[in-house]
């Protein structure tokens, strides 16, 4: 096993034992890097959005993808919820104040809450309907957007994300990322949610018109927002660093010590049924 997110230079590692790699086990793998790793048959992804994945290459040239869907979902969902509850309470803010030694000298101002709210779940999927089943707990209306009605649900389906966007007050993204989602969180949508309206982006950075959401944040356009993605991890930018409507979460909704040795062991045991000739657990490709 070789660590090339260790290597002190990766280059050399890959000249060196890339011709006889058989299987890579997570992280992001490009056309190019494949062409590095000629005897490549596997990659096994830790996580289950693929999207840092070629898969259509990895198809052409017969490499199996598979990724680690359904074990995340329950913290994920738990996360999401979380950072509901510290961007409508203001807990990140609440805590600052306390350590900075405001309590008895300025007021707190107001919060709001999640109950009696409705959310629009944009990606009614396996992490999507763990978050639904949540925000009802939380006394919340729930409605949906995706590509198809899902008719064994008990919530309202919407086939246009703008029209949901203007019907509710928080708008979870919980999609894959893809060409077809790409910046589909637009100003257009941002502005349909309108100045009391909060945006969860749970998803990946590369749904949200970044530049877009910092201006109609910083401008009262749009009420706030709760981001554990962005366009450029780990890069966040400056412009959102310094908004107080908005909590901030470096890409960790499933970094839970339960759910990442899940993912791991899952992830292993796509290899090593890969390379026992058995069935894959969860394919992609
Ligand atoms: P999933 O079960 O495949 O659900 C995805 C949902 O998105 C489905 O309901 C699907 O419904 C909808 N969808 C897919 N493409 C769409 C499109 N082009 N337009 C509109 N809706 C679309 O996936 P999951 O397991 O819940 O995971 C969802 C995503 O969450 C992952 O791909 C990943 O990017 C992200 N994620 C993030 C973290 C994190 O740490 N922040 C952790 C885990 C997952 P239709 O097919 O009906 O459209
Ligand atoms: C991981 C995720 O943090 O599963 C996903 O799609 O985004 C997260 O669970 C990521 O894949 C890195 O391991």
């Amino acid at each position: 096993m070789h660590e090339l997110f260790r290597a002190s230079d990766p280059e050399a590692l890959l000249n060196d034992v890339g011709p006889r790699i058989r299987g890579v086990a997570g992280g992001k793998v490009s056309a190019k890097l494949m062409d590095r790793l000629p005897a490549l048959e596997i990659i096994s992804n830790s996580g289950v959005g693929y999207d840092s994945i070629d898969v259509v290459t990895a198809k052409a040239r017969n490499i199996r993808v598979t990724n680690t869907p359904n074990v995340l979902n329950d913290a994920v969902a738990e996360s999401t919820i979380g950072l509901m509850i510290g961007l409508a309470h203001r807990q990140p803010q609440a805590d600052r104040f306390v350590r900075e030694g405001k309590w008895g000298t300025s007021q707190f101002p107001h919060t709001t809450e999640l109950v009696g709210k409705t959310v629009g779940i944009f990606g009614l999927g396996r992490i999507g309907k763990e978050i639904a089943n949540r925000a009802q707990a939380m006394k919340m209306r729930v409605v949906y957007f995706g590509r198809n009605r899902q008719p064994r649900t008990p919530y309202i389906y919407y086939d246009n994300l703008i029209d949901m966007a203007r019907d509710v007050d928080w708008l979870v993204v919980i999609a894959p990322g893809s060409a077809s989602t790409n910046r589909i969180i637009s100003r257009e949508v941002m502005e349909a949610l309108g100045p009391t309206g909060m945006l969860v982006n749970m998803a990946r950075g590369s749904m949200v018109d970044e530049e877009a959401l910092i201006d109609m944040l910083s401008t009262g356009r749009l009420g706030g927002a709760a981001l554990d993605v962005f366009q450029d991890e780990p890069n966040v930018p400056e412009g959102l660093i310094g908004l107080d409507n908005v909590v901030l979460s470096p890409h960790v909704a499933s970094k839970t010590l339960e759910t990442r040795t899940a993912m791991g062991e899952l992830m292993i045991a796509n290899l090593k049924a890969h390379f026992a000739g058995e069935p894959l657990l969860t394919p992609v490709v």
